[in-house]
């Protein structure tokens, strides 16, 4: 596998770095800003003999080099300061991504892109939109890493390990964040026999806020250690092939009533990309959430198109 990872920051070295670690891929690693690329690879590649890992990592500035890769990850673009909400950066991030997009598209046809720039529901329709790729080939990552946060709080909350914590989050990735409840799990307990409602809402709100949580207390730049594993975990089910069932943000034709939009949905994800949406159980209220979810993206792409 050939994985190019466009955008060199904090998002983009740690992916790169996980990608590198866990034996998933060639990598290419690329930004506009000239040597850093370059100095980040060479880093990288001389953290392998002591972390024992296959140094294939190429960094440049030159998309030549990204030719022929089977997964593209973008996250070039800007990310939030405190105070900011992640629409802030919609304009400046969609020009970022026109430009990305119409580079890398046509040098590597049969390419995944998995979006990471926010805001990203909106910037992964508009990288489906630029690439004209088939949309099971273009999606977004956001359920993994708010899934993630989710299962860190509540195994806080409950003072459990994180690993016997399931949990998924679907919708937006933002405000419009769907928590699903009943589909969570301690230990194979359902969680709402585990904690009182206000605790859920408290856990699901701090979800929401997640982001701008780390923002506030690193004062620049935001969050970059659980999305860049998250990614990898995208990465790591189309390299393996394991149709594993992850929140992703996808094209839905239908699914849960929506139609024509791209939206937070649990995906089996492996060879090819997005293999099917799979349709849960949800409730009235989940399901109204998440029609509302992705009637607020639908809304954010007609003004992008205007801009
Ligand atoms: N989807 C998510 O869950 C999630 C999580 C974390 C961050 N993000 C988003 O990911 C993006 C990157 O975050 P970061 O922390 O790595 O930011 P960063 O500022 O550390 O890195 C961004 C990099 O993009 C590069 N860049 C800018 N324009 C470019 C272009 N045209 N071509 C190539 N490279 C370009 C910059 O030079 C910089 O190195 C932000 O938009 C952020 O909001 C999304």
């Amino acid at each position: 596998m050939k994985v190019t990872i466009v955008g060199s920051g904090f998002v983009g070295q740690t992916t790169a770095m996980r990608v590198l670690q866990k034996g998933l891929a060639e990598v290419v690693l690329t930004d506009i800003v000239e040597g850093l690329p370059q100095g980040l690879a060479l880093d990288m590649k001389e953290s392998a003999p002591v972390e024992r890992f296959e140094p294939l990592i190429t960094g440049t500035n030159d998309y030549a080099a990204t030719a022929g890769s089977d997964v593209v990850v973008i996250t070039a673009g800007f990310p939030r300061q405190p105070g900011m909400s992640r629409m802030d950066l919609l304009a400046k991030n969609a020009a970022i991504i026109r430009g990305v997009v119409g580079e890398i598209a046509p040098s590597s046809p049969d390419a995944i892109l998995i979006v990471v720039t926010n805001p990203l529901d909106e910037m992964t329709a508009l990288a489906a939109d630029v690439s004209g790729f088939p949309k099971e080939r273009v999606m977004g990552m956001a359920g993994v890493l708010d899934s993630a946060r989710l299962r860190y709080f509540i195994a806080e909350e409950l003072g459990v390990s994180p690993l016997v914590v399931e949990a998924m989050t679907l919708g937006s990735h933002g405000d419009a964040m769907v928590a699903l409840p009943r589909h969570a799990t301690v230990d194979g307990r359902p969680l709402p026999e585990l904690t009182d409602e206000a605790t859920l809402e408290r856990l699901f709100q701090r979800t929401r806020d997640g982001g701008a949580e780390i923002v506030g207390l690193l004062k620049k730049g935001s969050a970059y250690y659980a999305p860049s594993a998250s990614v990898a975990k995208m990465i790591e089910a189309i390299a393996g092939g394991t149709d594993e069932v992850l929140p992703v943000c996808a094209w839905a034709t239908g699914h849960y009533g929506i139609r024509d939009t791209y939206v937070g949905v649990p995906v089996r994800l492996g060879a090819g990309g997005v293999r099917e949406i799979v349709e849960l159980d949800l409730n009235d209220d989940e399901l109204a959430a998440l029609r509302q979810a992705a009637d607020g993206i639908r809304a954010k792409c007609e003004d992008l198109a205007k801009l």
